[in-house]
This record gives C-alpha cells, sequence and structure tokens, in this order.
C-alpha cells in the first residue's frame, strides 16, 4: 500500500490489490482514490502474504468503476493481472474469447489480456502440468511470453497465480516498468517511488521483455524466451526527496523546491572559464556542427518549456528551431532527416506521445536528445544522448520545478552548441552562465513575496476565466500560466501573445475580465516592453481587471495595472525562470480557496503513458 501511495500520482481513478496464499488469490479494489481502497481493507483485511501485485489507475477503456478496476482475477479466480497502457488489438482479441466461451464482467481491454493470459496458462498445464513445472513459476512465465506475442499497442502486464506463489511475471512494451531489487525481496513498479521505501538499487527493463521475480531471482527473457540483461542503477533520490518537506502539499513543496531545482541542474556543467561541459551528451561534436535544424518535441507544460528555449537557442546558435506538439508531429508528415537535432523535453520521460515521436524521428535518421528529469525512463534510453533535470522527483501532477529545470537544461544545451560551433565567444556564454547562476537567488526573492500572491488569488476564488498575456520569452509563460489554472482551479484560462490580441480576442474583454501580463524588461529591447504597455492601456480601457507582472524598478506599468507583482531583474532571455513563478502560485492558491487537490486534480494522471 505504501509502494501504492507513491505511485498515486501517475493515475487516481480506482485502485486494488491481489495478494497469493496457499488458499488461492485473495483480491479487493475499489473506484475512487486510493483511501477508498485502504478503508475497505480496514473493514475486510486481505489474508497475509509475502506475494501480491498492485495498481492505481488512470481509466483508458471504461469508466471508473469497481469494476473496470484493477487487479483482474480469472481463471476461476486463480490468476490475478494488472496493466498499464492500451491493447490496441484487445476487440479481435475479445470476440474470439467468447466464440471459445469465455465470459467477462468489465469493459476493460486489461481483462481481454487477462482472460487470454489464463487461456494460454491453461493449456500449457494441460500440456506441460503432467511435468509437474507448475510451481517453478516457469509455467506462468511462458504463458506471459505467449500472451505478449499476441498483444499489440502499449502494455505493462503483471500477473500472479494461485498455482504458483512466490513469484510475479511481468511483460512490458511501450510502457513503464522497473524491477527494485531488494535483500530477500524483489520488487517492480511504474518507476521507482513504487518501491523507493525498501530499496534504490533498480534494474531498468528494455521493450518487449518479460521479467519473472521471487523473492531472492529476477530473470529477464524476450518475449520468446530467450534470456536479457536489465542494467541496474542506482536510483539518485531518496524516500524523503518524495515526500512533502512540512508543505500542505507537494505541488507547494515543489515550486519551493525551484531555486535549488534550477542550481541542482546547473550544478558542474561548466567550468571557472564558462565552457560548457555536458558529458552525458554522447553525439560528436561534428555531427552537431553539421546540424542545421532543431525541433523540440513535447506535450503540456514540457512544451511550453521548448517555446522558451526556441527564443533563446535561436538567439545564440543561429539554428532554426522548432517546437512541435509530439502527438502532432509525426502526422504532418514532418520534414527530418540526418541534419536535424531532435531534443525532447519530458519530465517523466514516459510520455508515450513523446516516445513515440522520438521514435519516429529517429526512423527519419535524425539525432534525438532527451530532456528529462526521470532517470533510466524510456524516452532517454531510447535517446541518442540525454540531459537529465536535476529538479528531483515531480509528484504534484502540475509540473513546477521540473519546468524551470527544463528551461534551464536548454539554455545549457542552445550554449553547449553556441560553443561548439562558434557563435558565441567564451566570455558572452561566461556571462550568460553568470546570470544564470544568480537565478535561483532570485528565484527564492519571488518566493519570498508569495503571499501578497496568494491574497490576491484567494479573493478571487469565484473567478470563471482569465486570460493571459505575454510577448517574446513572457509569450510561453502566459501560456504556462493558464495552464497552471485550467489544471489546478479547473476554471477556463487563455494565454495569447500580447500582440495577437486585437486581431480578435480582445472582443473578449468585458467589465472586471482578469488580464494577467507579463511584461518583458524595460531594459531589453525597449520597443516591446512598450508595446505590451499599450496593450495593458488597451483592456484596461475596456473594463479589464489588469495583474501586472514586471522587473523591479518598472514604474511605467503602475498606473495601468490594478495589481503588480514584481520580480528580480534578469537577462531577458532568462525571464521565465522568474516570470512563470508567481503565475505558479497564483494557480496553486486560487485552486486550494476552491477546496481543490492540487496535488491530484481530476482527470489528470502525472505521466500520460497511452497516447
Ligand atoms: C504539466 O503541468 C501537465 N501535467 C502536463 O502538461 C505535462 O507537462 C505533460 O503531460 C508532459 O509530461 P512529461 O513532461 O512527463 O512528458
Amino acid at each position: 500500500m505504501e509502494g501504492l501511495r507513491r505511485l498515486e500520482y501517475r493515475g487516481y481513478d480506482s485502485a486494488g490489490v491481489a495478494v497469493v496464499t496457499a488458499d488461492g488469490i485473495s483480491m479487493a479494489k475499489k473506484s475512487g482514490k486510493l483511501a477508498n481502497l485502504i478503508a475497505e481493507l480496514a473493514a475486510n483485511p486481505l489474508p497475509a502474504s509475502m506475494t501480491g501485485i498492485g495498481h492505481t489507475r488512470w481509466a483508458t477503456h471504461g469508466g471508473p468503476t469497481d469494476k473496470n478496476a484493477h487487479p483482474h482475477v480469472v481463471d476461476d479466480g486463480k490468476l490475478a493481472v494488472i496493466h498499464n497502457g492500451i491493447i490496441e488489438n484487445y476487440a479481435p482479441l475479445k470476440a474470439d474469447l467468447l466464440k471459445q466461451g469465455y465470459t467477462f464482467v468489465s469493459e476493460t481491454d486489461t481483462e481481454v489480456a487477462a482472460v487470454l493470459l489464463g487461456d494460454i496458462y491453461r493449456s500449457l498445464t494441460e500440456v506441460e502440468g503432467a511435468a509437474g513445472s507448475e510451481g517453478t513459476g516457469a509455467l506462468l512465465t511462458e504463458a506471459m511470453q505467449l500472451a505478449a506475442q499476441r498483444l499489440e499497442g502499449a502494455f505493462t502486464l503483471l500477473a500472479t497465480h494461485a498455482g504458483q506463489p512466490g513469484i510475479v511475471v511481468a511483460a512490458r512494451r511501450n510502457s513503464p516498468l522497473v524491477v527494485g531489487l531488494g535483500d530477500g525481496e524483489n520488487f517492480l513498479g511504474s518507476d521507482v517511488s513504487g518501491f523507493i521505501d525498501y530499496t534504490r538499487r533498480a534494474v531498468e527493463l528494455g521493450q518487449d521483455q518479460v521479467v519473472t521475480i521471487s523473492a531472492n531471482s529476477v530473470e529477464i527473457t524476450d518475449f520468446y524466451g530467450a534470456p536479457a540483461q536489465g542494467k541496474e542503477y542506482l536510483v539518485d533520490w531518496d524516500a524523503a526527496a518524495a515526500e512533502k518537506g512540512g508543505y500542505p502539499s507537494f505541488m507547494e513543496k515543489e515550486i519551493n523546491d525551484q531555486p535549488e531545482a534550477v542550481a541542482q541542474t546547473l550544478l558542474g556543467r561548466s567550468d571557472i572559464d564558462g565552457k560548457l561541459i555536458l558529458d552525458e551528451l554522447r553525439i560528436d561534436a561534428e555531427v552537431l556542427k553539421t546540424i542545421n535544424k532543431i525541433i523540440v518535441l513535447a506535450c503540456g507544460t514540457s512544451a511550453y518549456a521548448g517555446q522558451v528555449a526556441k527564443y533563446a537557442i535561436e538567439h545564440w546558435c543561429r539554428i532554426p528551431t522548432e517546437v512541435e506538439l509530439s502527438h502532432e508531429f509525426r502526422y504532418r508528415d514532418p520534414i527530418v532527416d540526418e541534419k536535424t537535432l531532435i531534443v525532447s523535453i519530458s519530465q517523466s520521460g514516459e510520455t508515450m506521445d513523446t516516445l513515440m515521436a522520438v521514435r519516429y524521428a529517429k526512423e527519419q535518421g535524425a539525432k534525438t536528445v532527451s530532456i528529462c528529469n526521470t532517470n533510466g525512463s524510456t524516452i532517454p534510453r531510447e535517446s541518442d544522448a540525454v540531459l537529465y533535470t536535476h529538479a528531483g522527483p515531480e509528484i504534484a501532477v502540475a509540473s513546477t520545478k521540473a519546468f524551470l529545470a527544463q528551461i534551464t537544461a536548454a539554455y545549457l544545451l542552445g550554449l553547449y552548441l553556441a560553443q561548439l560551433r562558434g557563435n558565441l565567444f567564451q566570455g558572452q556564454i561566461k556571462d550568460i552562465l553568470a546570470d544564470l547562476a544568480k537565478v535561483p537567488a532570485k528565484i527564492a526573492k519571488v518566493l519570498d513575496n508569495a503571499e501578497q500572491i496568494k491574497e490576491l488569488a484567494t479573493s478571487m476564488a469565484d473567478t470563471r476565466t482569465v486570460l493571459f498575456l505575454g510577448r517574446h520569452v513572457g509569450y510561453p509563460v502566459a501560456m504556462e500560466g493558464a495552464l497552471k489554472l485550467k489544471e489546478l482551479a479547473y476554471i477556463h484560462a487563455e494565454g495569447f501573445a500580447a500582440g495577437e490580441l486585437k486581431h480578435g480576442p480582445i472582443a473578449l474583454i468585458e467589465e472586471g475580465q482578469p488580464v494577467i501580463v507579463v511584461v518583458p524588461s524595460p531594459r531589453g529591447r525597449d520597443s516591446l516592453h512598450s508595446k505590451v504597455v499599450s496593450n495593458i492601456q488597451e483592456v484596461r480601457a475596456r473594463g479589464a481587471k489588469t495583474i501586472v507582472i514586471a522587473e523591479e524598478g518598472d514604474e511605467s506599468v503602475r498606473e495601468h495595472a490594478e495589481h503588480v507583482f514584481y520580480i528580480p531583474e534578469t537577462t531577458p532571455l532568462l525571464a521565465p525562470l522568474l516570470t512563470t513563478v508567481p503565475l505558479q502560485i497564483f494557480a496553486l492558491a486560487l485552486a486550494t480557496a476552491k477546496g481543490y487537490d492540487v496535488d491530484q486534480p481530476r482527470n489528470l494522471a502525472k505521466s500520460v503513458t497511452v497516447e
């Protein structure tokens, strides 16, 4: 249950556990949050057991009901199965199994996989049962291999069978699974937080693999039984890092972790002369010199980090940089070749849309770099190179510290390319790195003023819609601020390029309409600053309630704003690392005022491992 609690952020529509004892499988499952299952187990405890599987669900096929919750128990109550992903060929498989006389109680694709596995297992026992190999686990392993060969789509399947107590068998394709190596015990989890309380020794599994664990053994094969090796590694954070640290929510903790997240992501990646040292970026320097296009692939908040990076990379490296939503990229027949550098940005490293887009780009011959926050996850494993963000585990579903760390890592990548290709002098790079090194302390200063932002947000608890305006690097920040508000407070919010307002959206402005404006530094390209101040006047003249994020010392905005939140001055291209923070706090506080769960917002999951 502790493991499930730590994994709950990945999906919380329902939860269930199954344990194996001499009397067979005992199972409990409940729709809703893990707390419902905990209550159920308190009222009706399962028998003691040392072997079991557990699952928290993000509903894909079939609503979040008790019946659709996992585990699915089949084969006369002897086989329990849990599953992450989508079995794309479940319909023909189900039709075939129905013809064989099987019945189903749920609407899920998972139950189809479970019944198929049970059918194969049964036929194996009829053939091999005489050999008495039941009990060694071999039968369940072989059944899983044969079942996995029949399944299409993305799946992590775990199974345990009453006939073979003491083992759990799993198969994975296009969906996360990692092994935890304990002392006299072994674990499986969608990510390491499932067993971080018990061991930090982990083994990453490859594509199309089956793993059989018992208390003292871990055996890995491919789907056809050929032995395979997993790569062991030590998890680079401990259980404490995945706790709230005294904050009321993971989200509040992670917003306050941001100075450290940026500092850790910068740590050790440049020397005192301002020379970038990105050892893990294992792509030949000569290849990087030939790159003539960069495509950033990401989703959601990570895509906004890519949007910010675009401005910096193009400015420093003069390489055309496109930012593509992963799920759109591979369906638009993109122009990709060996001179294209793909930069995927993913906190979890398991976002299926982004994984599939990266694979597609690799097939077109592109080199791929993963900016990722999760050590050993699938996207960095399948990329040519990785630039890990060191934000620490991000548990809250709404991404905050990973966003700033992603932007920081993308800046480092841009500066590295500029250094390699000679677009910037070493002194220029050194100056930018010096500015970046000051950012953590400046974020801390913004956090010191959090109460002022919280008060305003709390007073706006019944707001029904908020518009966000930004320009240049402030434009993706405006969109990220809108996304945070949508995700957390469930109210309509929209981020616009400030210059776009007069081309239509200004019709939305009416008396009292809250408009949050991210104002560029007056010290940058001044025309941009004055244009945004004009945009504030345009909406104010039509009754908008203007809330402005501006640089310390910028007095010109005061007369046009009902509320001004000042942030420390910094190099304009680095401003998103500061201007984002008040918007995160605003969304957190408004959602809190509405009494919402800011760590696990409705309908969401932390890692979207289905397309
Ligand atoms: C962030 O607040 C959202 N939860 C979501 O947009 C997220 O950024 C997106 O799903 C991408 O996730 P990833 O970074 O793990 O790939």
